[in-house]
C-alpha cells in the first residue's frame, strides 16, 4: 500500500471509530493536513448525524463549508466530543509532534477542548524518540530571531519556514537536531521562551487513541504507561 493508501485507511477507521458516538447535537474536533483531508471527506457521509465541527485551521474549515457541514467557532461550543487530527511523529505514549501544515496552535487550542483525541497516521509517521521531524514552533514575528538564538543555546538548530504565514499572523521555526527522550519537559520549556506562541509537541497533553495504519491493516494503539 502506498502512503496515501495508508491515510485513506486510517481516515476511514477514525469514521467507524467515531460513528456510534455520535448524536445529532456533537460537534466534532477537526485537523489538518492530507490525512485529515481524507477525514473530513469521509464526515459527507455523516452529515445529519452531528451538529457540526470545529476546524484546527482555514483549510479545513473551507472543506467543511464545502460539503455542507456546519462549522462553529470554538468561542460557540464548551466541549468537543472527539478531534480527529494527524500527526508528524508519535511515540509509543502517543506523545506527538505536529505542526508540519502550520496549524499547531489551533490544533493544541482544539485538542485541550475534546474530550478525545484521535489521532490518524500512517506508520512512516511511529517513531521510538520524538525529534527526527523538525519541530515546529509558531513565533510572534518581532521575536523571530531573539527565540531562533534561545533555541540554539537549547541545543537546536531553528530554521525559519520561509514565507509561511499562520492563521494567527505568526511565523513558523522549524527546529532541527533535537531528540526529545522527556517530551513534555521540551514542550514546556520552549513555550516559557518569550514570543513563541507554542511549540508543536503534544505531550502533556497527547493523543488518547491512534489508529495506525501498516501494511497489514489499521492497528488501534492507546498510550503505553
Ligand atoms: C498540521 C499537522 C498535521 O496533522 C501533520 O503535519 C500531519 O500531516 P499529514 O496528515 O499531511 O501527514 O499537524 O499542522
Amino acid at each position: 500500500m502506498t502512503q496515501d493508501e495508508l491515510k485513506q485507511a486510517v481516515a476511514l477507521a477514525a469514521i467507524d471509530y467515531i460513528t456510534p458516538k455520535l448524536t445529532r447535537d456533537s460537534v466534532i474536533g477537526v485537523g489538518t493536513g492530507s490525512t485529515a483531508k481524507y477525514f473530513i471527506d469521509g464526515l459527507a457521509n455523516l452529515k445529519g448525524e452531528f451538529a457540526g465541527a470545529v476546524a484546527s485551521s482555514e483549510a479545513s474549515a473551507q472543506q467543511l463549508e464545502k460539503l455542507g457541514i456546519e462549522v462553529y467557532e470554538l468561542n460557540q461550543v464548551s466541549e468537543l466530543l472527539v478531534y480527529v487530527d494527524g500527526a508528524d511523529e508519535s511515540n509509543d505514549q502517543l506523545e506527538l509532534i505536529k505542526g508540519g501544515g502550520a496549524a499547531l496552535t489551533r490544533e493544541k487550542i482544539v485538542t485541550a477542548v475534546s474530550r478525545e483525541f484521535v489521532c490518524i497516521a500512517d506508520e512512516s509517521k511511529w517513531v521510538k524518540v520524538l525529534g527526527d521531524f523538525p519541530l515546529p514552533v509558531e513565533v510572534i514575528p518581532m521575536a523571530r530571531s531573539y527565540v531562533a538564538r534561545e533555541l540554539v543555546k537549547m541545543g537546536g538548530n531553528p530554521v525559519y519556514r520561509e514565507g509561511v504565514v499562520t492563521d494567527n499572523d505568526c511565523v513558523i521555526l522549524d527546529v532541527h537536531g533535537l531528540k526529545m527522550v522527556d517530551p513534555r519537559k521540551w514542550e514546556s520549556d520552549i513555550n516559557q521562551i518569550a514570543g513563541v506562541v507554542t511549540n508543536g509537541l503534544f505531550a502533556r497533553r497527547g493523543a488518547d487513541v491512534l489508529l495506525l495504519g501498516t501494511a497489514d491493516g489499521v492497528k488501534t494503539i492507546k498510550p503505553k504507561y
